[in-house]
């Protein structure tokens, strides 16, 4: 079954450009990749093995709506006898994973959000956080008043292999990297759910639950226990650029296994005849051929982004929201910008935009545009703490007065408190960030 393209090489090429933020992880450390490159030859596929993973999804055989043996969750529903508790009760006393995976351009905008409306609603989920290292990672201190850290592994960059099969069913959308940056972001997803795995084993149990999203996503409301669907994978509406919008998803541990199964599956979507697929088409091809089904939620979150894009945008362009919307956004991009069009002209604007493509949903003023096409404006810090709020604004401040020996205790502070921690040293991460050794 090929997936059908609708759009040119240069619709392809434009929204490289436009979209795809992790990209940069390559574009940012190229010195480093190459240096690493040269020293090591060929470095392994680390999901090349299969066995396991194949174990979990031939095993998958939960009835739809069931939930996994070890949730417990299945009483409240099946049970009517028994006065239902509020589902936010179960989900409380359930295991929750929360992965976050990305690099740390501007985490200091998101990552005291992400803390306040997903990891402090759901105090008894375990963080997870698989990121490249690169000069803003010492940003990630600011998990440390994540309630719990099971993982952290903070990574250098390296090119990865790239084998036939990927090589056949990934796109290289005209990229000079080829497909790189898709298997980098892969790797980087499907890296989180190994270290959920190794987590598992070492303590003799599993997730109920894994929640997966992106460190550059902004949150303005919390995470709402609905978004828990026992049997389904919950991912939000819009930006779907011809499959499915990936940024962020919900699902029990079966679901999620296989959506967070990004490098392992490629080889299945080669057998099933699937070819040049993009990091949405992919995903959708994923959970389609392992008969998961998706069910679509409005979710409060946005990916800020610096990139620049043409306003008004065009039929493929990509719409820029300001932070100050309303919402939920489910993930479309955003910045911190006084709005150029709300109301009327948002409704001339967004129906001009592909459905299938970068399109999102508008009505009933929930979005309100920024005109995106060069940088983030003058005083950008107002209007972000104006809708961040006192407690987040200050962390947003804070990172930036930092001395290295501060930056490097807190690190350490995180340290004690993660159970499982693989990154450079604190000592590197600050200096490098803070400027004092690049
Ligand atoms: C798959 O499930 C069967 C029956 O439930 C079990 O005997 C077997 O050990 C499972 N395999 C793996 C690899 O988990
Ligand atoms: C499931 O819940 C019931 C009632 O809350 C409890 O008695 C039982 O021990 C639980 N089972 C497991 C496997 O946790
Ligand atoms: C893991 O847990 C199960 C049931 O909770 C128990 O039977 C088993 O002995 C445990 N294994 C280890 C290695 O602790
Ligand atoms: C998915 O469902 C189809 C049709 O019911 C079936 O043939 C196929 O084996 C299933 N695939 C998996 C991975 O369960
Ligand atoms: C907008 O509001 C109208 C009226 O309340 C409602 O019927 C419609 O579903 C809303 N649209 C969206 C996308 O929420």
């Amino acid at each position: 079954m090929l997936l059908k393209r609708p759009l040119g090489i240069a619709m392809q090429f434009a929204r490289w450009i436009a979209d795809l933020d992790w990209r940069f992880i390559l574009l940012v450390l190229p010195p480093l990749s190459l240096l690493l490159f040269l020293s090591i030859s060929s470095p392994a596929n680390p999901f090349s093995n299969l066995a396991p993973l194949r174990s979990i999804l031939l095993n998958r055989t939960l009835p739809r709506g069931a939930v996994p043996a070890a949730a417990n969750l299945s009483a409240a529903p099946s049970a009517p006898a028994v006065a239902p508790r509020p589902w936010k009760d179960e989900l409380d006393r359930s295991r929750i994973a929360v992965c976050l995976v990305g690099g740390a351009r501007r985490f200091e905008l998101t990552g005291p959000s992400i803390v306040e409306r997903i990891l402090k609603v759901y105090p008894n989920s375990d963080l997870f956080l698989h990121s490249p290292f690169d000069e803003n990672a010492f940003k990630f201190l600011l998990l440390k008043s994540a309630p719990r850290i099971a993982g952290v592994r903070i990574f250098r960059p390296e090119p990865m292999a790239e084998s036939a099969p990927e090589l056949r069913v990934l796109t290289a959308s005209n990229s000079p990297n080829g497909i790189q940056g898709l298997l980098q972001y892969f790797n980087l997803v499907e890296g989180c759910l190994t270290m959920i795995k190794s987590h598992q084993a070492r303590h003799n149990f599993t997730y109920d639950w894994i929640v997966r999203t992106r460190v550059d996503g902004f949150w303005n409301a919390p995470l709402d226990p609905d978004n828990f669907i026992p049997g389904h994978y919950v991912i939000p509406p819009g930006s779907t650029y011809g499959g499915l919008n990936d940024r962020l998803g919900i699902g029990d541990l079966p679901t999620s296994t296989i959506a967070l199964s990004r490098l392992s599956l490629i080889p299945q979507l080669d057998q099933a005849g699937f070819r040049q697929l993009n990091s949405e088409t992919a995903f959708r091809a994923q959970l389609n051929t392992q008969n998961v089904t998706h069910l679509t939620k409005r979710l409060p979150f946005c990916i800020v982004s610096d990139r620049q894009y043409a306003f008004p945008p065009s039929r493929y362009g990509v719409p820029v929201a300001t932070i100050l919307s309303k919402g939920p956004l489910s993930g479309a991009k955003c910045r911190p910008c006084t709005p150029v069009c709300r109301g009327a002209c948002v409704g001339r604007v967004m129906p001009v935009l592909d459905k299938g493509w970068s399109w999102t949903q508008w009505e009933n003023g929930t979005l309100e545009l920024c005109d995106a096409h060069g940088e983030w404006e003058t005083g950008w810090e107002k209007i972000f703490d104006r809708v961040a709020g006192k407690a987040l604004a200050k962390q947003r401040k804070g990172v930036w007065r930092l001395k290295v020996k501060d930056c490097v205790s807190e690190f350490e502070k995180m340290k004690r408190r993660t159970v499982s921690w693989e990154a450079p040293a604190a000592d590197e991460m600050c200096k490098v960030g803070l400027g004092y050794a690049r």
